[in-house]
């Protein structure tokens, strides 16, 4: 009984020590940001309310959209719809400024082993000369991306307070070492189509990359974008920081 108190009491108090290790940094501290941002994505799942920051399980979007590019080999509309994107929960990273000086370059850069989207989509156009339609479901994943978010800013004086402003904001995925793509539903159902071009898309996965999600990712730069800019951008930079 008195143990299995003390094993309670334990317990509470690893809980609480865990959601109370997350306090603000000092600007420029990119050790402690860089902490702070693995804590954001593999232990809070509920946010950080005191930054602003949403529960990030899953990042969600309503939209990314490809247009057909003729110059392409692989010219398709293709649209992802009611999108989320789920990681596993050992993202590690690295950042650059943050510092006292708003103005300039600021980057975070994250690994991880994987990174997925799902979403209902549609797609048609053509991949090399083959016509590709359908919509259902679908799953990208990447394996070992490497993401990349540049923003640069400069400071803005709002009711005697500074804020940080972006003057652009960038994401990358420079690194992966493998796409696996699943389009369900393709051409109206018919399975021999459909398994047929998925094993298309993957074994040329790194075209297919090059080619067609790069946009997506693109476009998953703005829903970075907004999530980062409640933070960033809506408190005062010095209440970011406890310096
Ligand atoms: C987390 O990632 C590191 C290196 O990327 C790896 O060594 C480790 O096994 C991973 N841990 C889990 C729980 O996946
Ligand atoms: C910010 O940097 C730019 C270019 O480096 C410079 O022109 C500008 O004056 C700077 N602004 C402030 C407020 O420091
Ligand atoms: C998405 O695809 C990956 C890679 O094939 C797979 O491991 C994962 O289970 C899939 N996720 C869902 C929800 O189907
Ligand atoms: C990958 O693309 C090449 C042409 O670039 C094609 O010859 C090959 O058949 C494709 N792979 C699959 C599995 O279709």
């Amino acid at each position: 009984m008195k143990s299995s108190a003390i094993l309670y009491l334990l317990v509470i108090g690893l809980v609480y020590a865990q959601t109370d290790s997350l306090e603000k940094c000092k600007s420029g501290d990119t050790k402690c940001i860089r902490h702070f941002i693995n804590e954001v994505f593999n232990v809070e799942h509920q946010g950080v309310p005191f930054l602003k920051i949403p529960s990030i399980k899953p990042i969600k979007g309503p939209l990314l959209s490809i247009k057909a590019d003729k110059n392409s080999p692989v010219a398709v509309n293709l649209d992802f719809y009611d999108f989320e994107v789920t990681f596993n929960r050992n993202i590690t990273s690295s950042v650059k400024g943050f510092g006292n000086q708003i103005n300039g370059t600021h980057r975070i850069r994250l690994r991880c082993e994987y990174i997925t989207i799902l979403a209902d989509y549609k797609i048609d156009g053509k991949v090399l000369i083959l016509p590709i339609t359908g919509g259902g479901r679908s799953n990208l994943t990447f394996l070992d991306p490497e993401i990349i978010i540049t923003i640069k800013s400069e400071p803005l004086e709002k009711d005697g307070k500074t804020y940080m402003k972006f003057t652009d904001f960038k994401l990358q995925m420079p690194k992966l070492s493998r796409m696996i793509t699943n389009l369900e539903n393709l051409f109206n159902g018919d399975k021999a189509l459909g398994d047929n071009m998925n094993k298309f898309l993957n074994e040329n996965w790194s075209d297919v990359f090059h080619e067609l999600v790069h946009p997506v990712v693109t476009g998953l730069g703005e829903t970075a974008r907004e999530y980062i800019s409640k933070t960033l951008e809506n408190i005062p930079y010095n209440e970011l920081f406890k310096d």
